[in-house]
């Protein structure tokens, strides 16, 4: 990796719904259809940049839902060109603001990127919202200084999954904010208790819990450190 500021830092934030079974998605969407969960998401998530895989962007787009924000900049890992997307599928979009789509082959390639980049103007310009999928989620859960989980109380089948374990270690992090209700799963119209819990890093400080930046440095390899 060539040589970054040292004074740029990055914030990754992951955001995920996750069955107790650790499930997240089914044949290439979700396993439920939860309007509670999906309008936090969204609030959450809309004015920041992101981080995904391509087949996160893939479903969000063609649901019109990605980009999140015409401000917003779209980091989509692939190993190969992304088709041109956006513009034509949101109607958020038109062509005199193209959607700010850029993907990436590895994390050290993002990391560059990211550290490079010059500052906005809206001092927000550090946090990255990572959307999934569970390469994704697994990759960057290391490098994420916060976490927002919606944790389903429910058993879902699935083919693809959220690295829990980590976040029961103690040692790595800690619960700031739960809070327990119950959403309707649209798909069958079921209750399905659910919590919105916040996860910040065990030793991050009163002060910096909302902020709480890992200083990510030069890496080699998938990134993590
Ligand atoms: N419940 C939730 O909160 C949540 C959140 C996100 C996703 N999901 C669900 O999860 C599923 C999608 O996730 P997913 O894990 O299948 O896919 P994904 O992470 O969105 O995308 C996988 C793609 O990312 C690229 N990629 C991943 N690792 C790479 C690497 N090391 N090098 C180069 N490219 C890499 C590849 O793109 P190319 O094929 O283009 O090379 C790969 O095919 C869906 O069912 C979705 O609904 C659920």
């Amino acid at each position: 990796m060539s040589a970054a500021s040292p004074s740029r830092r990055v914030r990754f934030v992951l955001i995920a719904a996750v069955s107790e079974n650790g499930v997240i998605g089914a044949n290439g969407t979700l396993p439920w259809a939860i309007p509670r969960d999906f309008e936090r998401f969204l609030a959450l998530t809309k004015p920041h940049h992101t981080v995904s895989g391509r087949r996160v962007f893939d479903e969000m787009t063609h649901a019109g839902l990605m980009p999140l924000s015409p401000f917003a900049e779209n980091y989509v890992w692939t190993s190969r060109p992304l088709p041109v997307v956006g513009a034509a599928t949101s109607s958020t979009f038109d062509s005199a603001q193209p959607p700010k789509v850029y993907p990436f082959t590895s994390v050290d390639g993002l990391l560059q990127i990211l550290l490079n980049r010059p500052p906005a103007e809206d001092n927000d310009d550090s946090t990255f919202y990572v959307l999934g999928g569970q390469k994704v989620y697994e990759t960057f859960l290391p490098l994420a200084s916060l976490v927002r989980l919606t944790l389903l109380h429910q058993r879902f089948e699935g083919d693809t999954t959220f690295p829990l374990a980590p976040l029961s270690d103690a040692s790595q992090w800690r619960v700031l904010h739960q809070s327990n209700l119950v959403g309707v799963n649209e798909r069958d119209q079921s209750n399905v208790p659910l919590s919105f819990i916040e996860y910040v890093r065990a030793d991050a400080s009163a002060a910096d819990v909302h902020w709480t930046t890992r200083h990510i440095g030069l890496t080699s390899g998938d990134g993590t450190q």
